[in-house]
């Protein structure tokens, strides 16, 4: 583990409930004692989420897929510096709905290959990784289901349709395989009491081995 706090992720496609999840841990956790905050992506700082309606709202093709990379590296530079970095020098656990994982995903896969643009990028301007990922796995039908039921004006991704979907899921998977030292795969098609008692269990076992 990194510095005094802890820093974890959700990861996992639309609606796989990530957002469901973060909210109920964090919840968990304050209740526990423990100083936390929680946060998203796109955005989590005043400039990042500016940033956020910028990249998921109007014309699809507002952006080619090489700006877009730039944008969401920028939001999340803005993020990292103004409050991912000092809440865990201050010792916080920082509890954050997507990171650098679905950049890896979505601008790495979406638009042809550019992984590897984004591992640059991600080198050059973020330089840290999560100390703990958490990725909600689930059939993408489900996924996108519930996705399109809560449907508003930031619809830019789930636009792609399950195809794509099924091509984030097997792509999650992998990056799980790649960076299996703090990703937990998280079965996401139970209830959602079920999940949360096993994202407590395994957030449990890492406090606990700090
Ligand atoms: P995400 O942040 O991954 O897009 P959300 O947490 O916003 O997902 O969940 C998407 C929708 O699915 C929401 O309406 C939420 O209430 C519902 N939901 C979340 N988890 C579950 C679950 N385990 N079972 C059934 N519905 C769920
Ligand atoms: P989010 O609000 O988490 O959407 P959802 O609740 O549907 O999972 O994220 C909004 C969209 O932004 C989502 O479709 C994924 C996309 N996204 C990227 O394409 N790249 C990124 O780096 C991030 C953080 C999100």
């Amino acid at each position: 583990m990194t510095g005094p706090g802890l820093f974890i992720t959700f990861e996992g496609i639309d609606g796989s409930g990530k957002s469901t999840q973060a909210r109920l841990l964090a919840a968990h956790l304050q209740d526990e004692g423990h100083d936390v905050i929680l946060t998203r992506e796109p955005g989590g700082s005043p400039g990042a989420e500016e940033i956020r309606s910028l990249v998921l709202e109007g014309d699809p093709d507002r952006w080619s897929a090489e700006t877009e990379i730039l944008l969401f590296t920028a939001a999340r530079r803005d993020h990292l510096e103004r409050l991912i970095a000092p809440a865990l020098a201050r010792g916080q656990i920082v509890i954050c709905d997507r990171f650098a994982d679905s950049t890896r995903m979505y601008q790495g896969l979406s638009r042809g290959d550019l992984r590897g643009l984004v591992d640059q990028l991600h080198d050059l301007m973020i330089g840290r990784e999560p100390d703990m990922t958490l990725l909600i796995d689930m059939e993408p039908d489900v996924g996108l289901g519930r996705a399109l039921s809560r449907r508003g004006t930031e619809e830019r991704f789930e636009e792609f349709g399950e195809e794509m979907q099924v091509r984030m899921r097997a792509g999650f998977l992998e990056l799980a395989r790649e960076f299996a030292d703090r990703f937990h795969i998280i079965d996401g098609a139970q209830g959602i009491d079920t999940v949360a008692a096993d994202v407590r269990d395994v957030v449990a076992r890492a406090l606990a081995a700090r």
